[in-house]
């Protein structure tokens, strides 16, 4: 996020926030995951590919037997999503499409092609969402945004780290994209999260938060 808590600038552009260090820091982060979860205003207006990058990362991976990249996931009630989105494309990772009950007919006509489509009944919460994913197999889901699902994953108490990393300028644009938005989160000045990490990455810094009991140093 930028100095001031945006994810994005308010404009369509897409905003850049990391640099190359920690893009490649997250690189690792992904190989490291087996799903990564993304809101569907993010794959509409990023067009994220969501792959391990490193060569090297996809060899290792598939060394320990996993497929190159880990399963990309997403939520979504509109169902507007362009199946020649990079999120659908023809590469190796599975992808999941989780929606409400109700929307169900809607998704798989529009993306049942391209993707599973999972009916996570009504309303769609994320702890449904993770519990579906943990009965796949999925043990580390890495959530990569935007501040709607950041928020829910929060708010509901499911993140066991936060690995927030501060951008070194300002947005200054409220109509932007906040890291979160407003909701009551488990951790207040009664309960402080457990700061576990600070990291300068050029110059960008990461903090890291342990959350849960599951967090796992290096996990
Ligand atoms: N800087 C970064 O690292 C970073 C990373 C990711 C994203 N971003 C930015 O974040 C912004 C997007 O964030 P956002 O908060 O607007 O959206 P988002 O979290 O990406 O996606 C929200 C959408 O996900 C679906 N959704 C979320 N919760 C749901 C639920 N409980 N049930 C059913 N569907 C659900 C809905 O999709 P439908 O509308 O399809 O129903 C909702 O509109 C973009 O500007 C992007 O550039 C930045």
């Amino acid at each position: 996020m930028s100095i001031d808590g945006y994810l994005s600038a308010g404009t369509a552009t897409r905003l850049l926030l990391s640099n190359e260090a920690d893009f490649d820091r997250v690189d690792a982060e992904r190989a490291a995951s087996d799903a990564i979860l993304v809101g569907a205003v993010t794959i509409r207006r990023d067009d994220p590919r969501l792959l391990v990058r490193s060569r090297e990362r996809r060899v290792a991976r598939v060394a320990r037997g996993l497929s190159p990249s880990p399963v990309k996931v997403t939520v979504t009630r509109e169902a507007d999503l362009d199946c020649a989105a990079a999120f659908f494309a023809a590469d190796d990772a599975d992808k999941l499409v989780y929606c409400p009950s109700d929307a169900v007919p809607r998704v798989r006509g529009r993306l049942g092609a391209v993707a599973t489509v999972v009916d996570a009944g009504r309303p769609l919460t994320l702890r449904r969402v993770s519990e579906d994913l943990g009965a796949r197999g999925v043990r580390r889901l890495m959530v990569e945004g935007g501040g709607s699902v950041h928020t829910q994953m929060l708010t509901e108490d499911l993140a066991d780290e936060l690995q927030l990393v501060v951008a070194p300028f300002f947005v200054g644009d409220s109509s932007a994209c906040r890291f979160v938005g407003d909701g009551r989160y488990p951790w207040n000045p009664d309960r402080r999260a457990t700061l576990v990490e600070t990291r300068q990455i050029g110059d960008v810094v990461l903090l890291r938060y342990a959350l849960s009991s599951r967090f796992r140093e290096g996990a």
